[in-house]
């Protein structure tokens, strides 16, 4: 089999222009861009953990059958960790906000200012929901007839105590779920006896996680977007860059794709690509200025209309005859960098290039896809949509660096879209990502209906660029097995 975990230390391979996307001695892999950064990059960004699987294909019937939706909700949906909130969604003692995981109504509450607990949003008189969305208040308290909880969930006041002689305080706290936090999220586990956060997401993940801290961030974005695919075809469509050049044909002048590295730790996973560097797939034609413009102006680029928030002052740079993409690179960066500081005043001097321009995308086994780096502060998350096997809620979180002086915005609440609609119909999406994401999501709805086709059996997948697919199905697998 091959398989040579495509990483490289060759500085001058980011400028040839031999590349040959069918061999994969003649791409410029990761290796090769960080070997070209003027700084030092962190070392667990070099470091390797990929491990080879055996080819496999995937059966169908995950996508669409209800059986296999009610084997995740039993096994996996009510038994591993998985966020449920940011932390600055509940900023204050008392705030209460409502998770919903196939069809399961979770609440979890900020009770004492690092405080957070969680409980099935159920009440114990006569089982109403407590809290619809989201609602802040001294106490939990159920909107039928009034009964109430502390912030901690334990039983605090019945109307009418006298006429419930038989009840007992401690037997009808709410019911409690577990809810640890990690870098500003607030995850939940159904499960009593599950291992604690910190064992499931290892140490070597959260160093690498908390590098670009996340807690003390604004939310300027926050869209739940329904599409009629299951949550996994979503989801896998992040788990892999071997679309891009395709599915997204205006990122070539700019996205590396093919040259993608894919690492996993245990069931969770990180893909890191180059910006600010052609496609493999133009094979080595693409000159320094017809990157810098496309990905700086083009209007669907991933930096589109990145040049006109930045103002005048950072007009879109003009590569010199002799300049080479290794240039571009540093005139990106640089430029982005001095971005970063203007808005955070923080000092990004000795920041990688790596950081500053590429594509660092982490996947928290099952469903939470965090950025890394600076360039793309987003989060991404999975969920099916309800009971419905052929409909997901996916989300998209901006997470916007702000001066340590100065207090954090309100976090904006999650917009859901119709199910149906566009991404970019919905506020705050209009720039590029909006255009790329909506570009997977209609092929996504096309896939979902295939399918169902009698000539559809399974997925075959690549042993190294969908690797990371295989290993999450994988762990899926094992999840379900026990
Ligand atoms: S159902 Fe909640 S107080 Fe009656
Ligand atoms: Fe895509």
């Amino acid at each position: 089999m091959v398989d040579k975990n495509y990483s490289s230390s060759d500085a001058s391979k980011v400028n040839q222009t031999d590349v040959d996307y069918q061999d994969p001695d003649k791409i410029p892999w990761m290796g090769d861009y960080i070997a070209a950064d003027r700084f030092t990059p962190p070392a667990f960004l070099s470091e390797r953990s990929t491990q080879e699987l055996e080819p496999r294909v995937i059966s169908k019937d995950r996508y669409i059958t209800r059986e296999w939706h009610d084997r995740e909700v039993e096994k996996l949906w009510k038994k591993t960790w998985q966020m449920a909130c940011r932390e600055n969604d509940i900023p204050e003692v008392g705030d209460q906000i409502e998770y919903e995981i196939a069809g399961i109504s979770i609440i979890v509450v900020r009770s004492a200012p690092e405080e957070f607990h969680a409980f099935y949003n159920i009440c114990r008189h006569r089982n109403t929901p407590l809290v619809d969305g989201c609602k802040h208040g001294k106490e939990i308290k159920c909107p039928f007839h009034g009964w109430s909880w502390s912030l901690d969930g334990k039983l605090k006041d019945i109307p009418c105590r006298w006429d419930f002689p038989g009840v007992k305080d401690d037997e009808n706290g709410l019911i409690s779920v577990k809810a640890e936090t990690f870098n500003g999220f607030v995850f939940i586990n159904m499960d009593p006896d599950s291992e604690p956060l910190e064992n499931f997401i290892p140490e070597e993940l959260r160093k690498q996680l908390l590098t670009w801290p996340q807690k003390r961030r604004w939310k300027a974005v926050h869209v739940a977007h329904v599409v009629p695919c299951n949550w996994k075809l979503g989801m896998e469509a992040f788990l892999e860059v071997y679309h891009v050049p395709i599915i997204h044909p205006e990122t070539v002048w700019y996205n590396g794709d093919y040259n993608t590295q894919y690492d996993n730790y245990g069931p969770h996973a990180r893909m890191m690509f180059p910006l600010s560097a052609p496609s493999p797939s133009m094979r080595g034609t693409v000159e320094p200025q017809q990157c810098v413009d496309e990905i700086l102006t083009g209007e669907t680029s991933f930096g589109g209309g990145l040049a006109q928030a930045m103002g005048s002052e950072y007009a879109v740079p003009q590569m010199a005859p002799d300049d080479t993409l290794t240039d571009v690179r540093h005139r990106m960066a640089d430029m982005l960098k001095k971005v970063y500081s203007m808005r955070t005043g923080k000092d990004m001097s000795g920041i990688s290039d790596v950081e500053a321009l590429d594509g660092i995308q982490y996947t928290i086994f099952p469903n939470l896809q965090p950025w890394g780096g600076y360039f793309y502060p987003a989060v991404y998350r999975w969920r099916p949509n309800g009971n419905d096997p052929e409909s997901m809620i996916y989300e998209v979180m901006v997470l916007v660096d702000v001066p340590d002086d100065q207090p954090l915005p309100k976090d904006v609440q999650a917009t859901y879209t119709p199910l149906g609609s566009q991404l970019t119909d919905a506020p705050g999406t209009k720039g590029a990502y909006g255009y790329l994401l909506d570009e997977d999501f209609d092929q996504l709805r096309r896939i979902q209906k295939n399918l169902h086709s009698d000539q559809v059996d399974h997925n075959i997948y690549a042993n190294y660029q969908e690797r990371n697919i295989m290993n999450f199905h994988n762990h899926l697998e094992a999840a379900l097995d026990k």
